[in-house]
Formats: C-alpha cells, sequence, structure tokens
C-alpha cells in the first residue's frame, strides 16, 4: 500500500479498514481526500487477501462532515462537473465489488452521508448524527444522496432531511432503516468488526454477485431485476466455493471458501 496524506488503510486479515483522517477539520472530504481513496479503492480491489472493506472517520466526534465546505470558493460550475464527472469515490465505493461498512462515528454529513449511503451496510455509534446540510449553502447534494437517500428510507423522509437541513440522531436514522445498527461508541469498532469478519468468511464470488443481484434491485424493474437474479444465481454454479458449501453442510463441517 502506498502512503497517504489524507487517510490510512489498514489490513485486519481479510478485512481492510480506511480511515479517513483530517480530524481537525472533522474529516471533511476534500480533492486529496476523494483522490487518495480512489487510489486505495483501486488496490483493495484487486487484493485477494481483502473480503471486506469498513470505511470510518478518525477520531471520537465525526465520521465525515461533508464536502470541504473552503474548496467550494473556487469552484467553477465546469471545475466541479468536471471533478464530479471524474471516478468519483462515490462512485468507486459503488462498484467495490466486496462488501462495503460504513462504520459511522459521530457527524455523518453532506458527502460524508452521501459517501455511506455508497457503502452497503451502515453501523453508527449512539453520538451519530445524521444531515444533508448543502441546503443551508445554497446547494442540493451532488454526490449521490437525492437519489440513494429516497431509495433507502423513502421519498418523504428524504424530502424532509433534504429540504430542512436537519440533523436527525442515530435513533431516526435507525427508524428510518437508514443505518443497520446503532452501538454505543466504546462498542462501535469491536461489533462493526465482528460483522466484517462474519461476512469476510462467506464465499466471496457469492458475495460479490449478492452485491450485484440486490443493487440491481433499485435499479431495474421486478422482471429485470428477477432475471438478472436467476443468471447470478446459476453462475455461483460455476465456481468450486459452491462444490465447497454443499459438500461442508452434507458433511457437517464448516465450509472453507477460497473465493474461485
Ligand atoms: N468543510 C470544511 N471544514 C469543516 C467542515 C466542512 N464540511 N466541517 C467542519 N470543518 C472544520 C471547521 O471549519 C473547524 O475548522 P477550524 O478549527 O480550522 O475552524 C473544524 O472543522 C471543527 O469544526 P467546528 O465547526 O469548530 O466544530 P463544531 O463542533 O462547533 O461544529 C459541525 C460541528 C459539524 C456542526 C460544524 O462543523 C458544521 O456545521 N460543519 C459543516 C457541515 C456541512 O455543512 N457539511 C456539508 C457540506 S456540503
Amino acid at each position: 500500500m502506498p502512503s497517504y496524506e489524507t487517510i490510512t488503510v489498514e489490513k485486519r486479515n481479510a478485512v481492510a479498514v480506511l480511515t479517513i483522517n483530517r480530524p481537525d477539520k472533522l474529516n471533511a472530504l476534500n480533492k486529496l481526500v476523494h483522490r487518495e481513496s480512489v487510489t486505495a479503492l483501486d488496490e483493495l480491489r484487486r487484493d485477494k487477501s481483502i473480503r471486506v472493506l469498513v470505511f470510518t472517520g478518525a477520531g471520537e466526534k465525526s465520521f465525515v462532515a461533508g464536502a470541504d465546505i473552503s474548496e467550494f470558493q473556487e469552484q467553477t460550475p465546469v471545475s466541479q462537473r468536471d471533478l464530479f464527472h471524474e471516478k468519483t469515490l462515490f462512485n468507486s465505493i459503488d462498484t467495490f465489488p466486496k462488501p462495503v461498512i460504513a462504520m459511522i462515528n459521530g457527524f455523518c454529513l453532506g458527502g460524508g452521508n452521501e459517501l455511506a449511503l455508497a457503502c452497503d451496510l451502515r453501523v453508527c455509534s449512539e453520538n451519530a448524527k445524521f444531515s444533508q446540510p448543502e441546503i443551508n449553502l445554497g446547494l442540493i447534494p451532488g454526490g449521490g444522496g437525492t437519489q440513494r437517500l429516497a431509495r433507502l428510507i423513502g421519498e418523504g423522509r428524504a424530502m424532509e432531511i433534504m429540504l430542512t437541513g436537519d440533523m436527525i440522531d442515530a435513533q431516526t436514522a435507525f427508524k428510518f432503516g437508514l443505518v443497520n445498527h446503532v452501538y454505543p461508541l466504546a462498542e462501535l469498532e469491536e461489533k462493526t468488526m465482528e460483522l466484517a469478519n462474519k461476512i469476510a468468511d462467506k464465499a466471496p464470488i457469492a458475495l460479490q454477485l449478492a452485491k450485484e443481484a440486490v443493487k440491481f434491485a433499485s435499479r431495474s424493474n421486478l422482471d429485470e431485476g428477477l432475471r438478472r437474479e436467476v443468471d447470478l444465481f446459476a453462475l455461483c454454479f460455476s465456481t468450486e466455493d459452491k462444490q465447497e458449501g454443499v459438500s461442508a453442510f452434507l458433511e457437517k463441517r464448516k465450509a472453507v471458501f477460497k473465493g474461485k
């Protein structure tokens, strides 16, 4: 792994933890965070030893407090459009072939919430706070928030969050289905790693195909989605891991998956 200025990447057996490391700026996403994270994701995408990725923010106060607002001063419509037409961090997470968990340890605002929404699962601490505050800056979300939030929690709830810019707390986020689990901050890492390791034990190709199938659900109609599911299900039958999973069940032992 190359060394980075604004992020750290730690490999804990089959789980990689990518930490956005600008705690003095509440881990706001500047251009360098975007660039370095995309590079790290490209690396982790190819790394066969890594089966699950966890995204988090440094410190105990903030996951990510949004886009770095200081960079908005210099942005023109054209430069902003070019930036989001590049290979963005949001798209890199969305297309990452392995499960990605957002471990949300505090403020999860604007682009931070959009980053979390691009992940597959979201786990947060009790002190986490969520919002899309762009409206307070005369902006709207531009990293997928308007689309992903509405699909995940429904149009009415997403609309209120986007039109008011208000923060919601962890329990409300849980009630809305924005996060999968809420834990005391002191337990967040342990519980998230338990979940990550549980998933990392499963068959990697089946995980990838399950992800692809579920993501297709909000991007297609039911008939297309069901057809895609049948094709991906059939594809699993070409893997050694399917043989191993079935044999292990019949032989009453734990399956050992190799990602083949
Ligand atoms: N972009 C750039 N810098 C940010 C930032 C952001 N999105 N969010 C926080 N920071 C910086 C602050 O400017 C401050 O820097 P400084 O110490 O050099 O002045 C530092 O992080 C700490 O933030 P501060 O505002 O002092 O902390 P707080 O606890 O009083 O307030 C927030 C926390 C999250 C309520 C407040 O920082 C905030 O509203 N941030 C902006 C959130 C936002 O609108 N994000 C969406 C952008 S589209």
